[in-house]
């Protein structure tokens, strides 16, 4: 009733709506967030950076006095923040002692197909992975995540994931908050079900799009609120859900500059009042605080979508409630915004050697199922391509790939939203929608391990919704590629 109150009275309505219940329940933003601690690295003689994660079941108190049986790296829950620096050389020495073998994928980096952690590195229970590579690409907020074929759901949705901040000389001169933690916050944004203590997988699952959690959390904080001290706060959003796809804007309507996509810095800033992330999708955008006031991150219904399954995956009818940002009285004061951000580094689609067609089904693409022993295709190290994908049928869908930054041409053969404008490893892709993508596959060329391309609603892509690329040097031909099973 007070919903429909609040609707029928508008936002501000929506506002008092939102204030009397903090009051009358005393749960509501009750808690303040959790920041993820950075993770300090060691560093070799060679200059390389060295992180230690440690896969690993825990328990963690989400409500006063309630264990919950949780996994993270490092700790009960999520990972730490690893961060670096582009040019860095890191290595991440990764232990598994989760009792089950499992794997860490480094989205939206690019890096050699075997150090990526796709389903094809899995690390034993008890075994030592340690992948290294050089960062090579600009500045971005990234993540890391479990990819056991078939079962990444269920690994994410325990609490495996974190963010990988990486940075760049232009991004380290850009007047932007970049006090970690204090004008800089990480949001990841995932949703959960608890049966008593215990999360609860089984009561949010939907046999057509998977998990949707009954609440959010961010950096695994429910209730969550923060206070902030200055008049300009940047909040890395980051959707770690499995399947439910939000569109993020503030209670009071307030417009936000948004600063980077999945890859990196927009060319300039974008003012908006909503971004719209499927999982895994990551947005960065600068807030205004006046001294003083609160305001909250809210998910809202996706008006103008149409289709009933996008309402539910965006918490139906009603807004969600994600984060409440508190003003301190006395505010620092924040620089100005610069108006030039970054030069793009996503191809243009003008290079492309060629286009391929990705038409997504329930459960596969193109009619085929995901096989860890098939190569789907080959692309030729150095080249850019134009990838067409489609939602074929009424369910929605997104698509990731492996190892690149993209940028989308068109959706629907139109120029895409502004919010698309910028270098993406992710895209939703709405039912019966096209988008279409341009990427450059820089390598290097290694023929017999593979990069993947999936729907990153994680229960899609655990029934097979997935695909496998090499990238060779021109003229060779694609090797094999183990059928590793994917439960050893
Ligand atoms: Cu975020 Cu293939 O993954
Ligand atoms: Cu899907």
């Amino acid at each position: 009733v007070s919903a429909v109150l609040a609707v029928l009275l508008g936002s501000g309505a929506l506002w008092l709506y939102t204030s009397a219940d903090v009051s009358t329940t005393g749960d509501r933003f009750s808690r303040e967030l959790a920041i993820p601690p950075l993770a300090k690295p060691t560093v070799e003689a060679d200059g390389t950076k060295v992180f230690d994660l440690t896969m690993q079941s825990g328990q963690k108190e989400f409500t006063a006095g309630k264990k919950t049986r949780t996994w993270g790296f490092n700790g009960d829950h999520l990972g730490p923040t690893l961060r670096a620096q582009r040019g860095d050389k890191v290595k991440v020495r990764i232990r598994n002692t989760l009792g089950e073998a499992s794997t860490v994928h480094w989205h939206g980096m690019h890096l050699p197909a075997k150090m990526d952690g796709g389903p094809h590195q899995m690390v034993a229970s008890g075994a030592t992975w340690s992948p290294r590579w050089t960062v090579d690409q600009p500045a971005a907020s990234l993540w890391y995540h479990p990819h056991p074929h078939g079962r990444t759901e269920k690994h994410v949705q325990r609490g495996l994931a974190g963010m990988f901040l990486l940075d760049d000389d232009a991004s380290n001169r850009l007047a932007l908050p970049r006090e970690y933690g204090i004008n800089d916050l990480p949001v990841m944004v995932q949703d959960v079900t608890f049966d008593g203590a215990e999360l609860d997988f089984d009561r949010g699952f939907l046999r057509d799009t998977g998990f949707l959690g009954e609440r959010t959390m961010v950096n695994g904080t429910l209730n969550p609120y923060r206070t902030v001290s200055d008049e300009l706060v940047r909040l890395r959003l980051l959707n770690a859900s499995t399947a439910r796809i939000y569109d993020f804007g503030f209670s009071d309507d307030r417009s936000f500059t948004m600063v980077a996509t999945d890859g990196g810095l927009l060319e300039k800033p974008l003012r908006q009042d909503r971004v719209k992330l499927s999982p895994g999708e990551r947005a960065e955008i600068v807030v205004r605080m006046k001294p003083g006031e609160r305001t909250e991150l809210r998910s809202f219904p996706h008006g103008g979508y149409g289709s009933a399954w996008e309402k539910r995956l965006a918490g139906g009818d009603d807004s969600l409630s994600v984060l409440q940002l508190r003003a301190a009285n006395t505010l620092r004061p924040s620089p100005a915004l610069p108006s030039e951000l970054a030069t793009l580094e996503v191809p243009d689609g003008s290079d492309s050697v060629r286009e391929r067609y990705f038409g997504l089904t329930t459960p596969g693409i193109n009619g085929r199922e995901m096989k860890m022993d098939r190569v789907d295709l080959t692309v030729t190290r150095g080249t850019a391509e134009t990838w067409v994908v489609r939602n074929e049928h009424g369910t929605p869908h997104n698509f990731h790939v492996h190892d690149v930054q993209f940028r989308v041409l068109e959706v629907n053969g139109k120029e895409p939203p502004p919010q698309l404008r910028g270098a993406k490893d992710t895209v939703y892709v709405a039912p019966n929608t096209t988008v279409k993508l341009a990427m450059r596959f820089d390598g290097p060329a290694d023929p017999n391990s593979p990069y993947m391309y999936h729907c990153h609603l994680l229960y899609h892509e655990d029934l097979g919704m997935m695909g496998q690329f090499v990238v060779v040097e021109k003229g060779q031909k694609a090797g094999t590629v183990g059928a590793r099973d994917a439960h050893a």
